[in-house]
């Protein structure tokens, strides 16, 4: 960390927020947590909101090491990461192909299904599969989602056929393929990955009157609780924290992650997605996870950067 730390701090950072996916606002909270911690620490910090022009404002700004607190398509598919690359710039966090494949709820599947891993049984359906799109491919209840988002945008339970066309159009709404799940049932926990740690497993619980973990139980004061530790036993924990090492493994992340998992009723915990840029704002998962393990809102920023570099 000493090393580490003596080299950031010649670096010129742009902490890259906002954006131009569904999720700019949260990204702008989580950016400018980064940037105030950045700041407070010492370190030569700048914000970069990342606009089409974004070659040009980290040209201007003389930003040698990118700080990616971007969320959603273009920041945390793997686009942001080609063009860092391009400019031989480094950053925080997962290269271009993992980034893409977590990203891609289908792709990120079929790994890890590949790699023995424990997830819902799905289907994709293509915007232009009108023969597909006819009926519903699983027994109810199912999930609807796009294949390629976060926040749980465009996420749907689906419980009858009524819902179906509904479902579908929503999630079209935001990528051309929408993936159908099997709805699992029992208490959503999310493990965060920072370098080869696990940290310690957080319970999610939706407010009453949300049927799941949605936008708005995510992001609103009071939207949703997180328990801490989660309410499963020592062996669910334990394999909960294997699976989600392993998830990334299979999807090549580095740096930081967080895996967002249900324990079903029946089979366990199962794998919902990896997500490679993981919230950090003051009410994020993340963080929250770090300090029960010891590990302070600045410590981690810097701990991210460090084991995104591998120094
Ligand atoms: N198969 C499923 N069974 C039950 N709930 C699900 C399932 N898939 C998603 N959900 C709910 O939808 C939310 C968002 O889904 P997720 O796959 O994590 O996508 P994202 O967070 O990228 O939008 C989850 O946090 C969970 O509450
Ligand atoms: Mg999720």
């Amino acid at each position: 960390m000493k090393h580490f730390k003596q080299w950031f701090k010649t670096r010129r950072i742009g902490v890259l927020m906002g954006g131009l996916s569904a999720e700019r606002e949260i990204s702008l909270k989580t950016g400018r947590a980064i940037y105030q911690s950045l700041k407070r620490q010492g370190f030569s910090v700048v914000v970069i909101d990342a606009k089409t022009e974004l070659p040009a404002q980290l040209k201007r700004a003389r930003v040698n090491f990118g700080y990616i607190a971007l969320h959603g398509p273009g920041g945390e598919d793997g686009v942001v990461q080609g063009l860092l690359e391009w400019m031989k710039i480094p950053y925080t966090g997962s290269g271009v192909m993992a980034s893409a494949l977590a990203m891609d709820k289908a792709a990120s599947k079929k790994l890890f299904e590949a790699a023995g891993l424990p997830t819902a049984k799905w289907k994709a359906i293509k915007k232009t599969d009108v023969h597909a799109r006819a009926n519903p491919p699983l027994p109810f209840p199912f999930v609807v989602k796009p294949a390629s988002q976060g926040s749980a945008v465009g996420v749907t339970i689906v419980r009858s056929a009524k819902q179906w066309p509904a479902a579908l159009r929503t999630a079209f709404r935001y990528d051309s393929t929408a993936l159908v799940e099997t709805f699992l049932q029992g208490p959503e926990i999310t493990v965060g990955i920072l370098g080869a740690q696990a940290l310690p497993v957080i319970e999610i619980l939706p407010q009453h009157d949300r049927p799941f973990y949605d936008f708005h139980a995510k992001y609103a004061p009071g939207g949703s609780r997180h328990i801490l530790p989660a309410r499963i036993s020592k062996a669910q924990a334990a394999e909960s924290a294997r699976l989600s090492l392993v998830a990334c493994a299979a999807l090549g992340t580095r740096g930081v992650a967080r895996v967002d998992l249900i324990v079903d009723k029946k089979r366990g915990p199962m794998l919902l997605e990896v997500n490679t840029i993981p919230g950090m704002t003051e009410t994020s998962l993340l963080p929250e996870a770090a300090a029960a393990a010891g590990i302070s809102f600045d410590l981690l920023v810097c701990r991210i950067a460090e084991a995104s570099v591998g120094c």
